[in-house]
């Protein structure tokens, strides 16, 4: 089977977060599975200068872009599989983020340039220039919404999946774009991609796609509900015959302190002791008093909502008369920044901060830190907490999507078992964050115990290849000329 995955990220040529991670496995681990899997992205210049030798293999002409758009052909250093970039350089060819510009707004035209990315993809199904047809396009997030609506447009076409790694962010545009790019005005229907009188990429995934998943199983059933559907809960509870959950998985090849290129000391269950250098040079790194007893709690991710990053913001305060410190890896919500900024300076032997995306301090925290911090409002599945059992690094984690999924809660009876493998709460308030904190600074007191159930944490798999198997069963069903409810 030819199976074409179609990203708006895929690490290591571009990344913003855990799509990029997904993006930048999946595809190889499938390929392992005996199938061809091509992945295609829009032709930023990071991919571009990443991947060389690109050649010209197609030009298209689309309806709503001035100028043709090349499509460039590559090849994964790292794998066996084709990539495709869509090079239309007035959409794509600027520098940074791919979704905001310098000042962290969204780009005024993302409708335009997302939109002749999934119509360039929709235009290569069927297209005997292309030369590579595949059997199924596997859709992942709003910027790829619309490929499964612009297929149906075609006689025949290929299955189609379509992936949610986040239904917070759904693409929705003012109606004036999508008249704009000309797009087929049955279209404009609450039926199709009209949500509350706006334009949405990812209703077109969600409606036009034969099926759907999602990326933790917890997390499929959560967005059945208006809590955590964001105005989509209705949408999916109709399409719940066709969405499944499927957990991702960690890439180990990148993510293991037994071969990390990035961390002071490499280690692993038999030579624990040696993380204790890791977190002196995370100290140094943060210019942090440098102290191998002192818990250390590490927090790596996107300072936005999502992440709770405002639980452990009113939480510090209280947590600050402990002995511990606290090191923080990320970008986001200006207003977070600033306070983590002026925390920093008001607690500068206990808090350390970095406003910036850096792959290596990622990677220097996964190992330095003793507590990975990662009290999120909602989950769709999260990675960074799967890095940092495989680091021995505890997590704390709330009770939400794929964190509970992969988190077992350090109860007596858990801990007595050998299965415990974090700290888990439930109500998104800063007293419950820091009662889970309490009961970690406690844990961690006691040596023995805590090494026990740093080894747990380390000891778990939560390999790619189990995934992988899971979406290979997926695409064969779909694939297959049985499966009847191609929309
Ligand atoms: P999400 O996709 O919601 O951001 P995940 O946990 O799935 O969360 O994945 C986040 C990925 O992005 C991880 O690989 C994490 O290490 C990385 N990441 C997040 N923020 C930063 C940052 N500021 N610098 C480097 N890597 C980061
Ligand atoms: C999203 C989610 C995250 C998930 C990642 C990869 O960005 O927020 O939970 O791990 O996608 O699927």
């Amino acid at each position: 089977y030819k199976i074409l995955f179609a990203t708006s990220e895929a690490h290591p040529l571009i990344k913003t977060g855990g799509l990029g991670d997904v993006a930048g496995i999946l595809p190889i681990e499938l390929a392992r599975l005996g199938l061809e899997v091509g992945i295609i992205l829009p032709a930023y210049p990071t991919c571009k200068t990443y991947l060389k030798n690109l050649k010209e293999v197609v030009y298209l002409r689309l309806p709503a872009v001035l100028e043709p758009v090349r499509i460039l052909k590559g090849q994964l250093p790292e794998g066996p599989n084709p990539v495709w970039l869509v090079d239309s350089p007035a959409h794509f060819d600027r520098p940074g983020n791919p979704y905001l510009n310098e000042k962290g707004q969204d780009w005024p035209d993302n409708a335009a340039r997302f939109t002749t990315f999934c119509q360039a993809v929709a235009a290569l199904a069927n297209n005997p220039e292309f030369g590579w047809q595949p059997d199924l396009i596997h859709c992942n997030d709003w910027q790829t919404g619309l490929i499964p609506p612009f297929l149906t447009l075609l006689k025949s076409r290929p299955a189609t999946l379509f992936t949610i790694h986040n239904l917070a962010y759904q693409g929705v545009f003012p109606r004036q774009q999508f008249d704009a790019l000309k797009l087929p005005t049955k279209w404009w229907s609450p039926a199709a991609l009209e949500f509350y009188h706006q334009f949405s990429f990812i209703k077109g995934g969600l409606v036009f796609a034969d099926w759907l998943t999602t990326v933790s199983p917890t997390y499929a059933k959560e967005i059945l509900t208006p809590k955590l559907g964001f105005g989509l809960d209705g949408v999916l509870r109709e399409r719940a015959q066709h969405l499944t959950g499927i957990l991702n998985g960690a890439d180990y090849q990148r993510w293991d302190p037994r071969h990390d290129p990035f961390i002071e000391k490499r280690y692993d269950q038999t030579c624990w002791s040696h993380k204790a250098d890791n977190k002196l040079a995370l100290q140094r790194c943060y210019d942090l008093p440098e102290d191998k007893n002192l818990p250390l709690l590490g927090f790596v991710g996107r300072l936005v909502e999502q992440k709770g990053i405002d639980l452990i913001l009113d939480a510090l305060p209280k947590l600050l008369t402990e002995k511990i410190q606290v090191v923080f890896l990320g970008e986001g919500e200006e207003r977070h920044q600033n306070t983590l900024q002026k925390l920093a300076s008001r607690y500068p032997s206990q808090i350390g901060v970095s406003i910036r995306y850096d792959e290596r301090l990622a990677h220097g925290i996964q190992a330095g830190a003793d507590i990975f911090l990662m009290p999120s409002r909602f989950e769709p599945c999260g990675l960074t907490q799967l890095y940092a059992l495989r680091y021995g690094t505890v997590p704390i984690v709330r009770r939400t999507g794929g964190l509970s999924d992969t988190i077992v809660d350090a109860t007596e009876e858990n801990l007595r078992q050998e299965l415990a493998t974090g700290f888990t709460f439930t109500e998104s308030s800063p007293s419950a964050l820091l009662i889970a904190i309490q009961r970690a600074l406690a844990c961690y007191a006691q040596s023995r115990q805590w090494r026990r159930l740093a080894l747990t944490g380390m000891a778990q798999n939560f390999s790619w290849q189990i995934s992988a198997k899971a979406y290979l069963e997926l695409y064969q069903q779909l694939i297959s000329p049985k499966f009847s409810c191609k929309s």
